[in-house]
């Protein structure tokens, strides 16, 4: 197996007296995405926020390749280079257009000449479809649009690993599609990813890898169709059917997937016989 982008081991994170979790371990491939959900205040932005070193874990360590970015004296600017974060509420700079927002981090951060910054910002622009957005202010641009701005500002910087926290929980629902496609296209290209989201048709079609925390564990993972129709827990299964029923109706509007296709043509097929 090739060595993991990401490698976490025995992390512990404790808010005062609260155990948010202890002892997680996680590992993630080269080009694989994850899909980690879990009801609220489980721990899964607080796991994230630990892998971008925004806060510090009280044991266990994050490796990013062969380096351990928990070690004291890790240059935490370099790491957040390599490890792109994209967040529900977008935090883009309001007074900045687009193209600034994204050529930001390549003037500031990669030092890059204000020239070469300003074609990489546009073209990370056109990755994300918003070309022709560039010279607009974040608020001129729809709730999509600001974090598709969000994501080509993270790519900018040619990380090695992209961690989205609910990046479409702020959206209305009709803003919901154009990110969610921006990322397909992403975990499609082999960006390694790491995703927290409700959206259980993304979850189901993209990851290679569905995790399911609960309380601070990772009370399983597996592969989508392992977790959704070969739970090994029940408390998985709850929350599946939960939360399918919360944010599934839209994804069942576009027509069953293939894999509901075989479900409920399977006792049909029984009738039959
Ligand atoms: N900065 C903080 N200080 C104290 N407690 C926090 C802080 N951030 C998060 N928590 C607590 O950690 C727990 C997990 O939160 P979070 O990681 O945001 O969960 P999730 O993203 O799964 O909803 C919650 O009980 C939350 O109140
Ligand atoms: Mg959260």
């Amino acid at each position: 197996m090739p060595q993991p982008i990401l490698t976490i081991k025995k992390l512990t994170k404790i808010y005062g007296n609260n155990v948010i979790f202890r002892d997680i371990d996680l590992t993630v491939a080269e080009g694989d995405t994850i899909v980690i959900i879990g009801p609220s205040g489980t721990g899964k932005s607080t796991l994230l926020r630990c892998i971008n070193l925004l806060t510090h874990p009280d044991g266990g360590e994050i490796w990013l390749d062969a380096d351990e970015i928990t070690a004291k004296g890790a240059n935490e600017d370099l790491v957040r280079q390599h490890i792109g974060m994209v967040f529900q509420n977008f935090l883009l700079f309001n007074h900045l257009t687009a193209l600034d927002n994204v050529k930001l981090g390549l003037t500031k951060v990669k030092h890059m000449n204000d020239k070469a910054a300003e074609a990489k910002a546009f073209e990370e622009l056109k990755r994300v479809g918003l070309s022709d957005r560039a010279h607009h202010y974040p608020g001129q641009l729809s709730g999509g649009q600001q974090q598709r701005v969000a994501i080509a500002r993270a790519l900018a910087m040619d990380p090695r690993i992209m961690l989205f926290d609910e990046p479409t929980s702020a959206l209305d629902p009709e803003l919901i599609g154009e990110v969610l496609e921006v990322m397909r296209d992403l975990s499609k290209s082999g960006m390694t990813m790491l995703v927290v989201t409700h959206e259980m048709g993304f979850a189901r079609e993209v990851a290679d890898r569905i995790v399911f925390m609960e309380k601070g564990n990772i009370v399983e993972e597996g592969s989508p169709d392992d977790l959704f129709y070969r739970p090994k827990f029940e408390r998985t299964r709850e929350f599946l059917w939960k939360i399918t029923e919360l944010y599934g109706k839209k994804e069942n509007a576009d027509g069953p997937s293939a894999a509901e296709d075989t479900e409920s043509n399977q006792p049909a097929a029984e009738e039959n016989a």
